[in-house]
This record gives structure tokens, sequence and C-alpha cells, in this order.
């Protein structure tokens, strides 16, 4: 394989169409070029696939920055704790994390995560059949972040569709930027609003969050608010059907994980490493090293493909398999190191929720015959249609 390829050259058709099956790439660059550099909008970098390799770029943050991520994401959002390093990002991780870790999720957050599961399935539950990701997978997670942010529900279709243009700014940067600018303008009231008066949600928790004497200003809160604007639209979705696409592929596991809700833990970290919704990160080296036997010059941008290295042999037995009974501490979905997913615990509680009510709901769930499914993607992967069928019941509540 030649030195520099463009990602048209490495995974066929165009860059904005999702790529079905990034994995057979992968086994090859793992071994023929581990490290590979790469052309292409938004994806120029030295592509790292080995499972050694990525983890040493994740947790080694002295020689690995983070800063790499303003070219991906911060220049649209503005700047928060995914491009920060250092002491900067550990005071910022300190003013976020308490208002998404454990106890910030108990209260009556998980009976409200319910109530909007059971809706979206009132919504279809009497018609038989449905396109999962369509009808509940889409829409749950940001509805339960709408709620938790505080903001009017009536608000959701609109900051649903800002999310949608946000996460498609490397193909369409005119409209990304433009949702940037729009849900800056929509935050700003509200921000100053509980400023004055907190009501307790999460943006009122943001604005008065206090470290050493210091809070955020309303430009970060507002840069954080559309990073996990973005968290919530385009990640706990695909955790939801990438995992509920293994489940109904293997109807005997479903089965066995309807009848013993303990395996939900192993589902989703299964699911995580098989088809992770996040499948690459980037990071920049500040000074020369060397990857693979491999020289970077300070300052090269990479691409770390957490993707590839959760299906890496040297690590996992079977890799293409998805297999609860595997040990899956070494899985990457979340990332490594100081930049672990902040999100990760709201992000398992949602798609608990999500799935428990699906098998409570539609006990016979399964794919339909002829029916759309298939997980796609590259930077996020999940699938764009989940067809089912099942047996149709009456609604539960009036919708
Ligand atoms: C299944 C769902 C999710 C997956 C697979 C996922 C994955 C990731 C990954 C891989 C990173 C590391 C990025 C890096 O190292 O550069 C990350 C960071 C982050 N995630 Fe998530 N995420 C998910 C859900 C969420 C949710 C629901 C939220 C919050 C609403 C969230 C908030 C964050 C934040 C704030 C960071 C930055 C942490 C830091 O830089 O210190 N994530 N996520």
């Amino acid at each position: 394989m030649s030195d520099t390829v463009t990602l048209i050259d490495l995974f066929g058709g165009n860059e904005s169409a999702p790529v079905p099956d990034p994995y057979s790439v992968y086994d090859r660059l793992r071994v023929e070029s581990p490290v590979l550099k790469l052309w292409g909008t938004g994806y120029e970098g030295f592509l790292i696939t080995r499972h050694a390799d990525v983890v040493k770029a994740l947790v080694d943050d002295d020689l690995f920055s983070s800063k790499a991520n303003h070219a991906g994401i911060g220049f649209v959002i503005g700047r928060t704790v995914i491009e920060m390093d250092g002491r900067e990002h550990t005071k910022h991780r300190q003013l976020i994390t308490p208002y998404l870790a454990p106890r910030a999720l108990r209260g009556d957050l998980p009976g409200r995560m319910e109530k909007i599961a059971h809706d979206l399935i009132d919504r279809f539950v009497h018609e038989g059949r449905a396109d999962l990701v369509e009808a509940f997978t889409f829409t749950f997670p940001l509805r339960v972040f709408v709620t938790i942010l505080g903001l009017p529900v009536e608000d959701y279709d609109q900051v649903h569709r800002w999310a949608i243009d946000l996460t498609r700014v490397g193909s369409d940067p005119v409209a990304g930027m433009k949702a940037a600018h729009k849900l800056g303008k929509y935050f700003e009231p509200v921000i100053e609003s509980r400023r004055r008066e907190p009501t307790g949600d999460m943006v009122s928790q943001l604005v008065h969050a206090e470290i050493d004497g210091e809070r955020l200003t309303n430009d970060e809160v507002t840069s954080f608010l559309r990073l996990l604007v973005i968290a919530g639209a385009e990640t706990t979705y695909h955790l939801i059907g990438n995992a509920m696409t293994a489940l109904l592929r293997h109807p005997d596991v479903l089965d066995e994980v309807r009848a013993n809700r303990e395996l939900l833990q192993p589902v989703m970290d299964e699911t995580l490493r098989w088809e992770g919704p996040v499948q690459l990160v980037w990071r920049e080296n500040v000074r020369p090293t060397t990857i693979a036997g491999y020289e970077l010059e300070a300052g090269s941008r990479l691409l770390l493909s957490i993707g590839a290295a959760n299906r890496d042999p040297a690590v996992f037995d079977r890799p293409a398999a998805w297999d609860l009974r595997r040990d899956t501490s070494a899985m990457l979905g979340f990332g490594q190191g100081r930049h672990f997913c902040a999100g990760s615990r709201l992000a398992y509680a949602e798609a608990r929720v999500a799935m428990e009510a699906l098998f409570d709901r539609l006990p016979d769930l399964r794919l339909a015959r002829d029916g759309r499914s298939g997980i796609v993607g590259l930077a996020f992967r999940g699938p764009e249609y989940l067809d089912v069928e099942f047996t149709p019941a009456p609604r539960a509540v009036a919708v």
C-alpha cells in the first residue's frame, strides 16, 4: 500500500457517503501500514490502527495533545474540554463532571427517561412494524438531554435539527457553522436567565459552578452546551441502534437478555467494542516521536482509530464476532486517559432505559423480513434504518 492515500482510495464511495465496512481495510492497515498518511477534507493526518499505538497516544497526554480537536470540531463549537490539555483541562473537567456523574443521574431522572421512552413507543406500538431508528433511537437521547438541560420540550425539534447540522460539519461546513451560531443565539437568553434565577437544571448548575473562585464565562458555557448537544445527539443513539442490531441478529441472546437484564451491561460494552458509535479521535504530537517504527515530526495530526483498535486481533480473539462472554476491559469505545468520555454514565443509563422499554413493550420484536438494517459510517457508526416487526399492542397512554 502506498504511503499517502485519500479517504476515497481507502474506503471507496465519496467523503460524505456512509462507509458500510471499514474493518477489512483496518485489518490490512494494522499489518501493512499501521501509520498511514491520509488526505481528504477533514481527515488529513496519520491514521493509527493498532490497539497498542492508539492506547499510547490516548494515555501519554504530555506528548499527544488534544489541541488537534480544534480543527476537527472546536472551530465550529468553540473552545471546550475536548481540545484542552494539562491544568486547563483538569479545571474545566472538574467543573463539568459533577453534572454528568452517577449521583447527578439519580433523583427523578430515571423516571423521566422511562416516560420519554414509553411515550415514543406509544406512537408506533399499535402498528406492528417500525423503523426503530426513525421512530425511537434517533430521537430518544436528545429528548432526554433537552430535559436535563432544562429546555422547553417544544424546542426539541429545532435543537435536534441544529445538532444534526453540527455533526455534519465535515461534509457541510456552512450548515454546521450556521447551526453553531443559531444554537449560540438560542442559548444566550437561557444562560442569562439562569444566571439571574437558577432553576436547578444543568444550565443553571453550569453557569454557577465555581472552582478556585472562577466560573465559566457565557461563551465557555455556550461552547460546552454545543459539545453536549452533539454528544447527546450523535453518540448514544448509535449505541442503542448498534446494540439492538446485534441483539436482533442473535435472537437467542435477545431472549436471554430479556430474561436477565444484568446482561445489559455486557451487551453495551461488547457493542462499544464491536461497533462503537465514535470511531475516530484526533491528537497532535508536541515533540518528534516514533509510532510503529514510523517517525513523526512535531505537530503531526493523528487520527486515532478506536474502531480499528477495538478489532485488533492482538488484543481481542475473533474480533469481528459480537460475543457477550468476552472480556471487554481493553475496549476503547469511550476513549481512555484524561479525556475518557465524561458522559459515559449518562450514555449507559439512557441505553439501558431505552432497551428495557423496548423489551417490555415489544415482546416478540424481530428484524422485519426484507427490511432495511446495517451499521454504516466512518467517524461515527450506527444504523441508518432498523426495520422491525412485532405483534401490535394497544397504546399505554394517550399520545
Ligand atoms: C455511547 C455514547 C458515547 C460515546 C461512544 C462517546 C465517546 C466518547 C469518546 C471516544 C470521547 C473521547 C474523545 C477524545 O479522547 O478526544 C468522549 C469524550 C467526551 N464525551 Fe462522550 N461519548 C458518548 C456519549 C456522551 C454523552 C451522552 C455525553 C454528554 C452528554 C458525552 C460527553 C463527552 C464529553 C464532555 C467528552 C470530552 C471529555 C474530555 O475531553 O475530557 N459523551 N466521548
